[in-house]
């Protein structure tokens, strides 16, 4: 297939810092997977850091550095697929403004991550216009390639519906310019932090990416909660509630997996020795991508070569679009 023929998916995350193990099987795997079935645009969404960290953004640029390190671990060809920063890409910010004009405000009102939000950070002042315009800068992202489809979770679904309805809007106002992109749903199991809550970098209880073997083996082995009523060694435990488990489910065979099962219910294994067997898939999986990781932390010009490559590329289709698009509004050249 050539790349044209291919469908167009854009994806984007926000730089909040190094990535852990939650965003490798929840986002980046699959990302890596469509790399060969389809026409690839990444961004690193540094605008939409700063809708909730305007007051000291002091850290975005070291973040947005952390990001693509992970990426370009992980497996993001920035050959095949087009890697890029948002704000290296104005068209985002142009399109953002049109479709400003012709967006009801109910409509970004209603979306159920906005009141959510708003509540969960109430230690920041959130009653901004660039707040309530997330989901709208993100549709900007989204047409601003034209894309076919979205890669990502359950949680960003309301945020590419609302997109689609933009796309309709928008088409319906000033002519067809926008395909309504699909969601892509990504397959996210469930990834439990070392205290058992989802994994996440604000409640300190992430796997990084880029982490040293030695850290993980401590996070593991010493951090890592069990089920609470397995409290010594001969009491039997439930697989089910355990944490642990939850990383076997996503990182053993099948055959550790049943192994772990029965010796946890049976008490035939310890917790050390389920954890044992965890610590070495997670070498083996983790290590190629810190070895890649280190490897391009050297090497900054080098990573910053091809985020430029990458922005260039996105301006080339960017710009396409926004002529379709002062064309069809009658406004700008
Ligand atoms: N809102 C997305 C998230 O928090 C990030 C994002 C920004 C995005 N722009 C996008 C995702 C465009 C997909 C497409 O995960
Ligand atoms: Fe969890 Fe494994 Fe211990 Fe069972 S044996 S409680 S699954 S760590």
């Amino acid at each position: 297939m050539t790349s044209s023929s291919r469908p167009r998916i854009l994806s984007g995350m926000r730089p909040t810092g190094a990535l852990h193990v939650g965003h490798l099987v929840g986002a980046l795997e699959n990302w890596v997977a469509l790399q060969s079935s389809h026409e690839c645009f990444f961004s690193i969404v540094d605008w939409h850091a700063l809708t909730t960290d305007y007051a000291d953004p002091s850290a975005v640029r070291a973040n947005v550095r952390e990001v693509a390190l992970d990426w370009l671990a992980a497996g993001i060809d920035p050959v095949r697929s087009t890697v890029f920063v948002q704000s290296a890409v104005k068209e985002h910010a142009e399109l953002h403004l049109l479709l400003s004009m012709i967006v009801p405000l109910s409509w970004l009102e209603r979306v159920p991550t906005y009141k959510e939000q708003q509540e969960q950070l109430r230690e920041k002042e959130l009653n901004t216009y660039g707040f309530l315009g997330y989901p709208l800068l993100q549709a900007a992202d989204i047409l601003a390639y034209r894309a076919d489809a979205v890669p990502v979770g359950e949680d960003q679904v309301p945020h590419v519906e609302l997109c689609r309805e933009i796309a309709r809007r928008f088409n319906h106002l000033y002519g067809a310019v926008f395909p309504e992109p699909r969601v892509l749903l990504t397959p996210s199991p469930r990834v439990p932090g070392l205290d058992g809550r989802k994994m996440s970098k604000s409640y300190g209880n992430a796997i990084l990416l880029g982490d040293p073997h030695a850290a993980i083996e401590d996070k593991i082995l010493r951090h890592m909660v069990t089920d609470p009523a397995r409290k010594r060694r001969p009491d039997p435990g439930n697989p089910e509630i355990c944490p642990v488990f939850d990383h076997h489910r996503i990182f053993s065979s099948p055959e550790q997996r049943e192994w772990a099962d029965a010796g946890c219910r049976s008490a035939a294994i310890g917790c050390r020795d389920c954890k044992s067997v965890l610590l070495e898939n997670y070498r083996t999986r983790l290590e190629p991508i810190r070895e890649r990781r280190a490897a391009l932390a050297r090497e900054p010009e080098a990573v910053d070569l091809l985020l430029a490559r990458g922005a260039a590329r996105a301006r080339e289709a960017a710009t396409a679009t926004l002529v379709l698009v002062r064309s069809a509004v009658g406004v700008g050249e």
